[in-house]
């Protein structure tokens, strides 16, 4: 499913973004928009340049071994269907990868922090270390670690510019959370944000 096409402009200045950024581990039920839920996924990881290669966040060698998936609670996003979404950023779309609402499950694999359910999105971020281990070696698990952290920042910033607050959550149990997804083996959950509007 091919979505909205992205902002460039935001009414709030990035100093703004930086200085209100807080972990929010508290969320009301309002869904979002299917705007801004493209516009998260965008800052995640959408191509930003002209000739469709580079994207939002930076990426060691420019080899990109992340992924984006997008866990959509029940009435969640407006005219979404609650499942596990993958995105594609050269396509700027999302395609469904398990239906149902699995927010109960992913906080239950996050060492029980409950409060990631209320979110009507969570974002989960992993990398496959393939893609980038041909390049670097070992040390290319250090650099996909890093670029989680980008990545993060930019869905943190992206939800304090829509209005939003983003929460981020490292402690999970990987096995648990590949399971439930239904995400391939070689892909290797780093970092989980709940996203919604503050409570
Ligand atoms: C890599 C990483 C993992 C984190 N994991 C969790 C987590 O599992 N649960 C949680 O509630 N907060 C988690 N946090 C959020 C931190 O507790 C939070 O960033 C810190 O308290 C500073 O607060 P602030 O983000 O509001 O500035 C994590 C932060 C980072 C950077």
């Amino acid at each position: 499913m091919k979505l909205p096409q992205p902002k460039f402009e935001g009414e709030v200045s990035l100093e703004k973004t930086v200085k209100q950024r807080r972990t929010i581990r508290s969320f009301r039920s309002q869904p979002l928009t299917l705007a801004q839920y493209s516009q998260l996924l965008w800052a995640a990881q959408g191509v930003t340049d002209d000739r469709g290669w580079k994207r939002a966040a930076p990426s060691a060698g420019a080899l990109y071994p992340m992924d984006i998936y997008a866990v959509v609670g029940q009435d969640g996003v407006e005219s979404l269907r609650e499942g596990i979404y993958h995105y594609a950023p050269s396509d700027h779309a999302v395609s469904l990868v398990s239906d149902g609402d699995f927010r109960n499950k992913l906080a239950a694999a996050s060492l029980s922090q409950m409060w990631m359910a209320a979110a009507p999105l969570n974002i989960v971020i992993t990398a496959e270390y393939e893609r980038i281990a041909v390049k670097y070696g070992r040390r290319g698990e250090r650099y996909a670690m890093m670029e989680s952290g980008h990545i993060a920042q930019n869905i943190f910033l992206q939800s304090e510019a829509l209005g939003l607050g983003a929460g981020i959550v490292g402690a999970f149990d990987d096995e648990a959370v590949n399971r439930l997804m239904k995400i391939p083996q070689s892909h290797q959950p780093l970092l989980i944000l709940p996203v919604g509007y503050k409570k």
